[in-house]
């Protein structure tokens, strides 16, 4: 995208701008359509999140708030979406009303201010759309620098169906957790092509 503050050379385009009303819509319908597993996977985040027993939770690129729905409904926690389009965001508020909702760009350096701290963070599908997996690590490191110490974080994203530098496999999400502070890392679900990591933040 041509006003795009944070595109850089060797960012992999994206072939849909969910900034765009239609096309968020249009990819929720197809996202759950497609895969259809999405819904187990939820259910596994939400569990996880539950029994720990996290009350504040911070989940990155929620978009429509199917997520934020199952968490909110299995743990009771607070919630807050951070997402950087505006239509999202609007889906987020209907199906999910008690999440706050923050329209934040996670490449922003800033984007973790007066956001306050946390026992949870979790992200489905969201960390390849920074458009590079060369961007996970700083990411990590801010999600680390919200979090309590013994806070769980859970990475949900595709393995890798070829050479672009976007989507990360299990082991290189490993990596790049343990980099930003995380232990206690394990791989807890693998479905269709979604995997579902929990670290936790070492004090
Ligand atoms: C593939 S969708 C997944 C949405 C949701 N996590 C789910 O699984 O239903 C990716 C989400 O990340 C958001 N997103 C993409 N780039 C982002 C960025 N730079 N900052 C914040 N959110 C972003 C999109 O708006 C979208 O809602």
């Amino acid at each position: 995208m041509a006003d795009d503050p944070y595109l850089e050379r060797d960012d992999v385009p994206s072939p849909i701008d969910l900034r765009d009303r239609e096309a968020a819509r249009a990819w929720l319908a197809d996202a759950e359509a497609r895969r259809p597993y999405r819904v187990a996977v939820r259910a596994r985040i939400a569990e996880e999140i539950a029994a720990r027993g996290a009350r504040r939770v911070v989940e990155l690129g929620g978009g429509p708030g199917l997520l934020a729905e199952a968490v909110i409904a299995a743990s009771g926690a607070t919630y807050t979406l951070v997402d950087f389009s505006a239509p999202m965001l609007e889906l987020a508020r209907t199906r999910a009303p008690a999440a706050r909702c923050e329209l934040r760009d996670l490449r922003d350096p800033r984007w973790m201010d007066g956001l306050g701290a946390f026992d949870a963070a979790v992200t489905m599908q969201a960390v390849h759309e920074l458009r590079h997996k060369r961007r996970a690590p700083r990411l990590y490191e801010q999600v680390h620098a919200l979090l309590a110490p013994g806070a769980v974080f859970v990475v949900c994203d595709h393995e890798p169906a070829d050479a672009r530098p976007l989507f990360m496999t299990a082991d290189e999400q490993r990596a790049a957790l343990a980099g930003a502070g995380f232990g206690a890392i394990r791989a807890v679900m693998t479905v269709g092509t979604l995997y579902v990591i929990v670290a936790v933040r070492r004090p």
